[in-house]
Order: C-alpha cells, then structure tokens, then sequence
C-alpha cells in the first residue's frame, strides 16, 4: 500500500513475463514519442523561414536515410512479434500435468468445480506452485474469465469449451472478473482465487465433496438419463460402447473422423445427429434442455474416466464391467 497500484501484483509464472513485454512495448512508445515531438520542435527552429523570399534548397534522395527508416522499425517489430508470439503461446499451452478444473459461466455467476468433486461458486481454491488447467463455457452468453494478478484472460463462450491455465507463484486471495460485458449485473460477477499452501489444499480438500468425484456424479446421471440402456460397456447396444472412447479417432457415417475430446463428446450428447458413428443408426435423442452444462462436463469426465487405462487411480471403481 501507500504507492499507485499501476500494475496489479504479479502472482503468477507467466505474469513477470507479460509485464516484461508490456515494459518494453511501452519503452518503444515513448523513447519514438518523445524523439518525434523533440525532432519536430527541433527541425521548426532550426529551419524556420527566415525572409518571406527564402526558399529551400530541394533535396533528392537519401538512400541512407531511406533504407534506415525502414530497417529500423521493421527490426523493432519484428522483436515484438517474436517476443509478443512466444509469451502467447506459452500462456495458451498449458503444461501436460496441469490440474484440471472446470468452470462455468452463467449470469451473473461462475461455477467452479473440482476433478475430486468439490464445487465452489465465485471462489476457485487452488494450491501453490501447481499449474492449473480450466476447462470453460458458458450456459448463455459470453464471458470473459480474468484474473489480473495472473494476466490470464480467456472468452467463455456458449457452446464451446475454451481453456486458460496459469500457475500461481504466492499464496494470497485474487480478484477474479468477468470481463466481457453481459448483461445488467455484469459488473457483479466477480470472485476470488485462494492460493493456498498445498497442505492447506489438502485440508480444503477433504473438508468438501460428500457427493463423490466429478466422474461418478458423471457415472450417475448416465445412469439417471437412461444413457447405459444404449451405450453398453461391452458394445451390444443400440449405441456405441463408450468404453476407451476418449481422445481415440472415430470413423463417422460420413466417411471422416473426428477425435473424441470433450467439444465431440459435449456436442453428441446435445446435438447427437451432426456426427453419426459408422455403423449405427441416428436413434439418439438430443438432451439439449435435459442436461446443464455442468451436466455434460460430468458425463465428459464419466466417459474420460472409462477410458482410462487400468493403472490410473482416477479410474472410477464403478465404471461398468463388460456383460458376458
Ligand atoms: Cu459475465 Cu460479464
């Protein structure tokens, strides 16, 4: 306190890197600023008119300069593309053992919840130094997850998933925003990121949940919508066996493929018609207005967890075994 916060804290590994850019972006800007508004009161005085008959000499040319003033900033931009280029992918590619979370963006809230079940709204916990990966949308209109202190920012958009990852670097409490204007309470729809200890995440943890993990909620509401009377483990069913579905290719009616990632798994559950597995009919219903977007991500993460290999201690104990 006590000084002018021109900056939010930097709380994050990427944001020293952004406030680096944005430092020499803004050194640019003013070191031309400044050369320009010198030069021009520089040239008006030293080559003001001094008789009503002076007339200049005409110059030709100036190769020199010429070549000069476009080597220059063509060199200076290019620094920025590289530099603005390299900071951008690294903030868009989270690391492969990021945690995963999932958010929600509704009016006027956001809607957090944990691989291991918890849920929070307007309040995400996560712990130090571990890189954290959310997987986002929105159940109406856009909008836009912020957190200064991290320098992170990424549009929640209906319809879609988008990601945004960051690794917290102090413990602390963050303001997190919404920052893309949707609607009368926009301006409400704020929250908090707890960094916090990992041993204190750990407490957080397990003084939560009670409803299971995000996958056996998933596993649930499969059950729940009718989805296993179709989707049989062992693949007798009406409908393809999810059973190692996810992140696999699959061959569609149409002759393409598509690899199954949550946009195709959210997609056939919603609109089951626009990808059609080869070999099976159209029968299934949509469960748009059935299932809420929390809903899908459960059931993604269900049929994440049937795919994953036996080894993995994620794997949900009750995924259905194959009938004989
Ligand atoms: Cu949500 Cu603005």
């Amino acid at each position: 306190m006590g000084k002018l916060p021109l900056f939010p804290e930097q709380a994050s590994t990427i944001a020293p890197e952004v406030d680096h850019l944005t430092y020499f972006l803004l050194a640019v800007a003013i070191f031309f600023t400044v050369l320009i508004f010198l030069s021009i009161f520089y040239f008006a005085i030293r080559y003001r008119r001094r008789s009503d008959r002076e007339l200049p000499q005409v110059q030709h040319g100036g190769m020199a300069l010429e070549v000069l003033w476009s080597v220059i900033p063509f060199g200076i931009t290019m620094v920025m593309f590289g530099w603005g280029a390299s900071v951008y992918f690294k903030g868009s590619r989270p690391p492969d053992d990021a945690m995963p979370l999932y958010a929600v963006g509704k009016q006027w809230m956001w809607k957090i919840e944990h691989m291991e079940g918890q849920r929070e709204i307007n309040e995400l916990h996560v712990p130090l130094g571990r890189a954290v990966k959310l997987t986002m949308t929105s159940e109406d209109v856009i909008h836009s997850f912020y957190v200064p202190a991290f320098r992170v920012k990424q549009d929640v958009v209906p319809g879609r998933y988008s990601t945004l990852w960051f690794q917290p670097t102090k413990a602390g409490k963050y303001h997190l925003f919404c920052a893309e204007f949707c609607g009368t309470r926009h301006s409400g729809m704020i929250g908090w990121i707890h960094v916090m200890e990992p041993e204190d995440y750990e407490n957080w943890l397990s003084g939560g949940a009670g409803a299971g993990t995000l996958a056996q909620t998933g596993e649930k509401l499969f059950t729940d919508l009718a989805c296993s009377n179709c989707h049989k483990a062992d693949g007798t069913g009406r409908c393809p066996s999810l059973v190692g579905l996810f992140g696999k290719q699959v061959q569609l009616a149409g002759g393409n493929k598509v690899t199954a990632d949550e946009a195709y798994i959210r997609e056939s559950i919603l609109q089951p018609a626009a990808k059609v597995v080869a070999g099976y009919q159209p029968v299934m219903p949509t469960f748009q207005g059935l299932v809420t977007e929390d809903g899908v991500l459960q059931l993604v993460e269900y049929i994440k967890a049937l795919g994953a290999k036996t080894d993995d201690k994620n794997r949900p104990s009750a995924a259905p075994a194959p009938k004989h």
